[in-house]
């Protein structure tokens, strides 16, 4: 099991609160129906994603941006394959059809959603920001877009499902000691909280270095060494965000493992969880789920088509954002393959590289019914904090309708009939 990682206490005294960007409210693209108050001066600062990005390097802690920004491979290699397979994707616009913006509302297992966007479960995103999780389950609740939670984020699953109700899916690793004790319970604890859809992550059959976290000493116990404490010292406004919200957990495994440290609950998690759902374990998932199910990691053709003989509802095309090995296609070039072997019989969904609505519509275009992202979000919050995941789902959502608008769709099923030049396609 990969995403284990977790963080001890700083114990910083005397910082100063972080500093307030001031700017002047500017310009606001004609495409919002945000209601963010500061979105236009959030936009005049962060315009994209990558500005985001950017701040968020120079504000956090340096583990902590290490972490929400590496992958596999040298010099992220898989991260930038994902990024440059997006950027290829060009799409043809057709005009004289457009006076006024598109709307973006998408359905999505039965349930309306505002966009084709929605946040990808993320282990430990409260090592990247303190309390991520429950910001960027209360962003998406308030903006109506999918919000996942990991096995081992770092809130309940019972809290996720006070803060964001109708917008809430569950992740699930494969925890399969005892006949699968843990992975049935929390199951279980997901039904009960009202959870709308199952996720299973397929994708992570074995552990792999990602560099840069091993680097920066998160590949295995936390320990809070000099170099540690300098960085968090030199982060005032995260060592508040973590005074406030405490030292990160994976709280949904602490029903099993007791209240114990951090690293007895990395060692917990790492023993009790391991290896990739076989298809066997996804079938006896099926039975038990009443709700939604969704594999998460297909890249092949054909390991959809079994997903869908054994009756998911949906999938993820995605390579885990680049994180696992380099080798893997970027899923933007596997999934009109998959598309068109699932035809309607599941919802397709995409994950892996999103920095743009514009990423958002080519992968909405080349039929994937949605779009999430995971880094992205991180970025948000190491540059803006508790704000930052509105922000990214603002922008996602005003450029997702600039994009639909620029090439005439009035919805976004318009913008599967565009003609688009995807050499990168892989045909199987
Ligand atoms: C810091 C981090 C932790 C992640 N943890 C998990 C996890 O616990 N479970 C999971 O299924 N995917 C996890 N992922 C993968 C995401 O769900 C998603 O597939 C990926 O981030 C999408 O690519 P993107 O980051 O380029 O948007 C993680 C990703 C990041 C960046």
């Amino acid at each position: 099991m990969q995403e284990t990682t977790a963080i001890a206490a700083p114990e910083q005294a005397g910082l100063e609160p972080a500093k307030r960007e001031s700017a002047a409210p500017q310009h606001k693209p004609q495409a919002g129906k945000n209601t963010n108050p500061r979105y236009a001066e959030l936009y005049r600062h962060y315009p994209t994603i990558d500005y985001l990005r950017r701040r968020a390097r120079r504000r956090l802690p340096h583990f902590a941006f290490e972490y929400s920004d590496g992958g596999s491979g040298k010099e992220d290699a898989g991260i930038r394959r994902n990024w440059a397979a997006l950027d290829a994707v060009e799409l043809v616009p057709r005009y004289g059809v457009m006076p006024s913006l598109p709307p973006c509302e998408v359905e999505l297992f039965g349930r309306r959603y505002a966009a084709p966007i929605g946040v990808a479960p993320m282990g430990g995103p409260a090592i990247v920001w303190p309390g991520a999780d429950i910001y960027l389950a209360r962003a998406a609740q308030r903006a109506r877009i999918p919000y996942t939670l990991g096995t081992v984020g770092c809130a309940t699953i019972e809290k996720i499902a006070e803060v964001a109700p109708d917008v809430f899916w569950f992740q699930l690793y494969r925890a399969a000691r005892n006949d699968h004790a843990i992975g049935f319970d929390l199951v279980r604890r997901a039904q009960a909280a009202g959870c709308h859809a199952l996720v299973l992550t397929l994708d992570v059959p074995v552990r792999t270095t990602r560099a840069r976290e091993v680097v920066v000493g998160l590949g295995g116990a936390f320990q809070a060494d000099f170099k540690k404490m300098m960085q968090m010292a030199m982060s005032p406004a995260w060592t508040m965000a973590l005074r406030k919200n405490g030292i990160p957990r994976f709280s949904n495994l602490r029903a099993y493992a007791g209240d114990v440290s951090i690293n007895d609950m990395v060692a917990f998690a790492r023993r009790e969880m391991g290896g990739a759902f076989t298809w066997e374990e996804v079938a006896q998932y099926r039975d038990r789920w009443k709700g939604a199910l969704v594999v998460k990691g297909i890249m092949h053709p054909q390991d959809a088509e079994k997903a869908v003989s054994l009756g998911v509802d949906g999938m993820f095309v995605s390579n885990h954002g680049g994180r696992q090995i380099e080798a893997l296609p970027a899923p933007i070039d596997v999934l009109p393959a998959i598309v068109r072997q699932v035809g309607k019989r599941a919802t397709v969904m995409m994950d892996s590289g999103i920095r743009s609505g514009t990423d958002v519509v080519r992968a909405y275009a080349l039929g994937a019914a949605a779009a999430f992202a995971g880094k992205a979000f991180l970025w948000g919050l190491g540059a803006l904090g508790e704000e930052g995941p509105g922000h990214v789902i603002d922008l996602l959502i005003e450029e997702t309708q600039s994009a639909l608008g620029q090439l005439g769709a009035r919805a976004p099923d318009q913008a599967r009939s565009v003609v688009i030049r995807h050499e990168g396609a892989l045909q199987f």
